[in-house]
């Protein structure tokens, strides 16, 4: 009987596709949202790579570069590395290194952490570089990951540091010596003091002109001997400060000790003028003196490099409301643009290359003010010059 198909069948038939399709739709929608789920995964994993700010690079056993993240392009602009030997690329040369930490992770099989220094560019840098053998893979290939970090600003850092470090000591050495040399010069003085008031009693009885040559000769040894004294005190007075220093200070007294100090500096810059105007019975305040000095110079230096030898720089002290003192120190230099001028007072902030400038100078002035109870400010504008303005409570306010 040949069978006809019915109405039923028909019903039958496309309920089966209908279940069909409505599985189907199902699976891709799962596929759907488990693509999404990879695609999440991978956008989150590729943002954690592109936060990480160094060079990452995936060697093979035999050295050649497999992989690198972004911050290869960064360094090494215009180059495609894979496929080549990493000591061609990193070094340009064409023999493995000596030493190479990548063979040594291999070998050993283990984190092998590092301090190499070659040419990035034209300069020479030095880099932190970690190599971690990764676990073979199915072909049983050995490779190794490569982590470089450029450390060159850290260490020059470090350097200035103990730089700075060695200055403070050599500074409370000057200070051993500056006393040594203290008990000598008084004694010199003293004599000669006793010889200018005894030598009155010479005259008619020497000759005139030797008279007159020691009349000459004891007043510039006395006059000497001053002048050595007020360099010897200056120099006390820059060494390393301490917790018993803190006393009455008179500020105008500090900046014509760091004007002394400076003054060879300033001579060398004969395009520059440099105009003081310190008022007269300025109340005293209360600090330390090295301290107070330290920040006369750094902003004093500041100012010479702004106006990089040529223009002008006022000083000046005056007496401001509320009993305070004011320090200004302007200068006719480059200026500061105004969105910078809020990172002025961080430390490191410096816009000066590397070598001439670190950016420690305001924040010390910074720490050093806010420890005397007082105020530092600046005014100025790109290309028109500079003010800064330190404010500190008189001793009577
Ligand atoms: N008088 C000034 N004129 C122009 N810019 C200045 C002046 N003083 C400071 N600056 C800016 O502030 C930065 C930080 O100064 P500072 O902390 O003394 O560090 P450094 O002098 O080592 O750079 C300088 O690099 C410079 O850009
Ligand atoms: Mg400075």
């Amino acid at each position: 009987m040949p069978h006809t198909t019915t109405l039923a069948d028909l019903v039958g038939i496309e309920h089966c596709k209908l279940g069909f399709y409505q599985e189907l739709q199902q699976k891709v929608e799962q596929l759907k949202s488990s693509n999404l789920e990879l695609e999440r995964k991978r956008t989150e994993i590729q943002a954690l790579l592109d936060g990480i700010t160094d060079l990452m690079v995936v060697l093979s056993e035999d050295m050649r570069i497999q992989r690198v993240n972004h911050v290869f392009a960064e360094w090494y602009p215009g180059i495609d590395p894979v496929g080549r030997r990493c000591y061609e690329v990193f070094r340009g040369t064409s023999f493995i290194c000596a030493d190479c930490p990548a063979l040594r992770a291999l070998d050993r099989d283990e984190i092998v952490k590092d301090l190499c220094v070659y040419k990035l560019g034209e300069r020479f840098r030095q880099f932190d570089i970690i190599a971690s053998p990764l676990k073979a893979g199915p072909t049983g290939e050995r490779q190794v990951l490569l982590f470089k970090r450029d450390v060159t600003l850290e260490k020059e850092f470090q350097a200035q540091f103990y730089q700075a470090e060695k200055m403070a000591t050599l500074g409370t050495l000057t200070a051993g010596v500056a006393h040594e040399i203290n008990n000598p010069l008084t004694a010199i003085n003293g004599f000669a003091q006793g010889l200018k008031r005894r030598i009155g009693r010479l005259q008619g009885q020497v000759d005139a002109d030797l008279y007159e040559d020691f009349c000459e000769y004891t007043d510039t040894i006395i006059k000497e001997c001053l002048r050595c004294r007020d360099i010897v005190r200056t120099l006390l007075t820059f060494s390393r400060p301490t917790s018993t220093s803190l006393a009455q200070v008179d500020l105008n007294r500090c900046v014509t000790d760091t004007l002394f100090v400076l003054k060879h500096l300033l001579k060398e810059q004969p395009g520059l003028t440099v105009r003081i105007d310190l008022e007269h019975e300025l109340p005293p305040i209360h600090g330390d003196e090295s301290q107070l000095k330290q920040v006369i110079i750094n902003l004093l230096s500041n100012a010479i490099d702004a106006t990089g030898g040529n223009g002008a720089i006022h000083i000046r002290t005056a007496t401001a409301a509320g009993g305070r003192v004011e320090l200004v120190i302007e200068d006719s230099g480059c200026g500061i643009p105004h969105e910078l001028q809020h990172r002025l007072f961080e430390p490191f902030f410096t816009t000066k290359p590397v070598g001439k400038g670190v950016g420690i100078g305001l924040s010390t002035c910074y720490a050093i003010v806010k420890s005397h109870n007082g105020e530092i400010s600046v005014t100025s504008a790109a290309g028109q010059g500079s003010a800064f303005r330190v404010a500190l409570p008189g001793v009577h306010a």
